[in-house]
């Protein structure tokens, strides 16, 4: 890794695709820079996505000690103005956004409205529908040999089975995989590239979703959808158009980070075969640590964003009213003052569980994190038993995006075997 005191700060430009199309190593060194010189600083925004209206700039926070309080502070730092470092329109944020995007008390609402429908029996089947799914793709995947890690293993997984606890049929299952690509994506041109495709993408699974909002209202059957739609808090329940953008996150949320999480996770066990022997040789003893450093290390969600709603302080900082202020996990999860030697994978990592990768804490709090969890351990698991000599074989191709530190596809080989279904 380039060396941390090599970097000059104010060179640091994170506003810039070119910073994030840099190799990781750079971007380590500049946000270890960051940590140690400038730790909350103001970056100019400049050509983040294209066609999106330039900001104002932003508030960069990259130390652990200091991401935690803006997390959990939600009546200094909202939510309301949007989650990523572009700007975006009220009208565009709806759509994407759900909770996500809402501060308490609608925020609040409409979480308790999804959780009712998480009753320990959906919970359950979903869980048990992992194992079966994970095992599915071990199997197809075992017959054919060497193939596209991602497409084949990482990415189908967790669109599954959220198509499966949102009823889609599996016939849609490409459509709404392609829309969320194109939604995380839009940074990158070969997911479309620009914010019209962006919006184009996000008014397609949103008119889906309201469609399926509307059957499941109509003609209630005995799934997560149906429970959702007829759930009530204070007497009220989901509309299809609050369904529609709830569908997008999930979608989006769901797709993206955990099929990342997947990649970046087998790409470190190639990377450092000590380590998957490790693992390997203690698959229930390690695994709960094991999953928690591969969601430290690959950081899927690389920020998140607030707007402070008053004149306030961040450690030295005196943050404005209606500034943005990014929250870098990615810089968090590496902070050496809470995680020795924090860019090298290492499961053994006694404080992995500290790690910020589904948030700092607060309302936002990812509410996917045990699924995230359950995805990750049934494929490393399925993996393991079926396909122990998996490596892979060519360097990952990766997402162009500040957002979501994405694989788009990588390599891989392993001996091809019977493998049988559940
Ligand atoms: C490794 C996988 C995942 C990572 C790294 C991740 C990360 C995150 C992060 C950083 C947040 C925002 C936290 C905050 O602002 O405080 C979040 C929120 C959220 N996540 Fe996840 N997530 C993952 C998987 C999932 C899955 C599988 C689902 C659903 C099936 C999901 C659903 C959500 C939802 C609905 C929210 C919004 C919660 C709210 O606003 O109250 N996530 N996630």
């Amino acid at each position: 890794m380039p060396s941390s005191e090599a970097v000059t700060v104010d060179d640091i430009q994170l506003g810039t695709m070119t910073f994030w199309g840099r190799p990781l190593e750079e971007r380590n060194a500049a946000f270890a820079a960051l940590r140690q010189r400038c730790p909350i600083a103001f970056h100019p925004e400049l050509d983040v996505l294209e066609g999106a209206p330039p900001g104002p700039g932003f508030w960069s926070i990259t130390r652990y000690e200091d991401v935690r309080p803006v997390s959990r502070q939600p009546q200094l730092f909202s939510s309301t103005g949007g989650i990523t470092l572009s700007e975006d329109s009220p009208d565009t944020r709806e759509f994407f956004g759900s909770m996500i995007v809402l501060d308490d008390p609608r925020h609040a609402k409409l979480r308790l409205l999804v959780q009712r429908a998480f009753t320990p029996r959906t919970v359950a089947a979903i869980e048990e529908n992992v194992r079966i799914r994970a095992r599915q793709l071990v199997a197809r995947a075992a017959e054919q040999g060497d193939c596209d890690f991602v497409q084949a293993f990482a990415a189908p997984l967790p669109l599954q089975i959220i198509c499966d606890m949102l009823g889609v049929p599996a016939a849609d299952e490409q459509d709404v995989f392609d829309w969320t690509n194109v939604i995380l994506g839009a940074a990158d041109p070969e997911f479309g590239g620009s914010f019209d495709a962006l919006v184009n993408a996000a008014f397609s699974m949103y008119g889906y979703a309201q469609a399926l909002g509307q059957d499941r209202l109509d003609h209630p059957r005995d799934d997560l959808v149906s429970g959702l739609m007829q759930a009530e808090v204070e007497g009220q329940r989901l509309s299809p158009a609050e369904f529609g953008s709830f569908f997008i996150l999930l979608a989006v949320a769901g797709n993206e980070t955990t099929r990342n999480a997947i990649s970046w996770g087998m790409h470190q066990l190639t990377a450092h075969p000590d380590q998957k022997r490790l693992w390997m040789d203690d698959v229930a003893g390690r695994t709960p640590d094991a999953v928690e450093e591969i969601v430290r290390w690959a950081s899927p969600v690389i920020h998140m964003r607030r707007t402070a709603l008053e004149d306030t302080r961040v450690g030295d900082a005196e943050i404005a009213a209606g500034d943005k202020v990014v929250m870098w996990y990615w810089s968090a999860n590496r902070d050496e003052s809470v995680f020795d030697d924090g860019h090298a994978f290492d499961i053994t990592r006694h404080n992995a569980k500290a790690q910020l990768g589904y948030g700092a804490g607060g309302p936002h709090f990812c509410l996917g994190a045990n699924l995230a969890r359950r995805e990750i351990t049934m494929m490393f698991q399925e993996i393991f038993q079926w396909l122990p000599d998996l490596e892979i074989t060519s360097e990952p191709a990766r997402l162009l995006s500040p957002f979501i530190n994405g694989i788009k596809r990588m390599d891989c080989t392993f001996t091809p075997t019977q493998v049988p279904e559940l």
